[in-house]
């Protein structure tokens, strides 16, 4: 008998290897990731119980604050103000045409109602509902879509084992752990994430480089076996078209729909995390930025970032072929930060009048560099110049005829020549436009 059933396990996950390593995208699945090349940009939102404290959702490894003090902190999480209604609203003005926000970040936090853990929002909180079923329908009414952020690492979990390399001066975290149990409460409330709140855009997981070893210097290999196969194979099956991303900072693993860099556009890799340009993929991307220099609530964080870096990121995010998740952390009463309310208005105000230049483009024939990038819809083609004015601009070796070719803002001429080493044009003084001047191009 006890042959038999390890047999039959064997197959069973023998087979769900097979359906990872021949994963075919269905239909559903990639029309979805059409809308999302479309959609350009994206609300991401960061809030836990974290936010109490207004020192940002890492403050628990950051302060060592050990598993017993940090268990008091739900009990003071009461977010009265909290509207997803507005929150909805807010990401709509801004021109967005999604929200990832976070189900449970690193510190084991559920912000939604779990049967697979009772560390959660009704549970131990006072305020007891489930903010993300709110928003779920509020953003269903409003056409929004909802992809939920998923952390892979927990510093709370005693399964969570072995350990990485992080959280390790959080006292009270145990020394022995379950990790097939870990893996088997990750499916669980994944299964209730894609089953209690709708259809679901896409799962946005994160952590994965906790369990890489690091030797101070570059990291080495990924220590544990996170049961990708299985777990990617049990989100398609709940939900075809939900698209999985997961921020390994790698090259896209077998059974992912998009490819997300953290804090920097495809393969530049200024941060060091290791998405260098051989690790971009064909998928789908994303590149994710903070509105300061926090992604959970900081109270202290002044590094607000101007209307102008904001929409040259989208821009340069576009010309990259990548999608902008832009973050916000909701203060603990639900609040978001008045000041970021209003960048959020500003990129709205550009995106009304611009946004035909970004949404439903794909990245367009120039190799985006300092000057410019392009984006590109059918046989147009939208040049965008981002750095200090120049009088004459020249693309080598640009293929392609040029039929028409004006200033987006005024419709006026370019002026330009195209011959064997390239296309040459000029942009007189007051065709110059400070965040981007954009040129639209007919091509053929
Ligand atoms: C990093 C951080 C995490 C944040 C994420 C967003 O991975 O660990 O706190 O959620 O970046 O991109």
């Amino acid at each position: 008998m006890k042959r038999l059933f390890a047999s039959i396990v064997l197959i069973i996950s023998f087979q769900t290897l097979i359906s990872q390593e021949n994963y075919v995208p269905t239909k559903e699945n990639l029309e979805a990731r059409e809308w999302f090349e479309d959609a350009k940009f994206g609300l991401f939102i960061h809030w836990g119980v974290y936010s109490v404290l207004g020192d940002g959702e890492w403050v628990m490894n950051n302060q060592n604050i050990s598993i017993d003090a940090y268990e008091k902190l739900p009990a003071f999480f009461n977010p009265v103000d909290y509207n997803p209604k507005e929150w909805v609203a807010m990401a709509k003005a801004a021109g967005m045409k999604y929200i990832t926000i976070t189900s449970r970040h690193h510190d084991g936090f559920s912000m939604f109602d779990s049967e697979a853990s009772d560390y959660n929002i009704i549970q131990k909180t006072n305020y007891k509902k489930d903010v993300l079923k709110a928003l779920s329908a509020a953003c269903k009414k409003e056409g929004i879509k909802l992809f939920f952020y998923y952390s892979l690492l927990d510093w709370h979990s005693d399964d969570y084992y072995p350990r990485g390399r992080t959280g390790n001066g959080i006292d009270g975290r145990a020394d022995t752990g379950d990790w097939n149990k870990y893996i088997s409460f990750m499916k669980a409330q994944l299964t209730e994430l894609l089953t209690n709140y709708g259809e679901i855009a896409g799962i946005w997981f994160d952590g994965h480089w906790d369990q890489k070893e690091w030797d101070g210097k570059t990291f080495g290999k990924v220590k544990v076996d996170w049961h990708y196969d299985e777990i990617y194979t049990l989100i398609h099956d709940l939900q075809p078209q939900c698209l999985i991303g997961n921020n390994h900072h790698l090259a896209p693993i077998k059974g992912e729909d998009f490819q997300m860099f953290e804090k920097d556009l495809p393969g530049k890799n200024t941060t060091g995390w290791g998405t260098d340009a051989s690790a971009v993929g064909q998928l789908p991307k994303e590149v994710c930025e903070t509105i300061n220099g926090s992604w959970g609530f900081n109270l202290q964080d002044k590094k607000h970032k101007s209307d102008k870096e904001l929409i040259q990121y989208l821009i340069n995010a576009a010309g990259y072929g990548s999608n902008m998740l832009l973050n916000v952390g909701p203060m603990p009463n639900g609040l978001i930060q008045s000041e970021h309310k209003t960048s959020l208005l500003n990129m709205g105000t550009w995106m009304d009048k611009y946004g035909e230049t970004i949404y439903g483009t794909r990245k367009g024939p120039v190799a985006p560099n300092k000057d410019m990038v392009s984006t590109q819809k059918d046989e147009v083609v939208y040049l965008h110049l981002l750095g200090p004015q120049k009088d004459t601009y020249f693309i080598p070796h640009f293929k392609g005829k040029v039929k028409k070719m004006k200033f987006f803002d005024s419709g006026k001429k370019v002026k330009h020549l195209v011959n064997e080493f390239g296309l040459t044009f000029s942009v007189p003084k007051d065709a110059n436009n400070d965040i981007d001047t954009i040129i639209e191009m007919q091509i053929k």
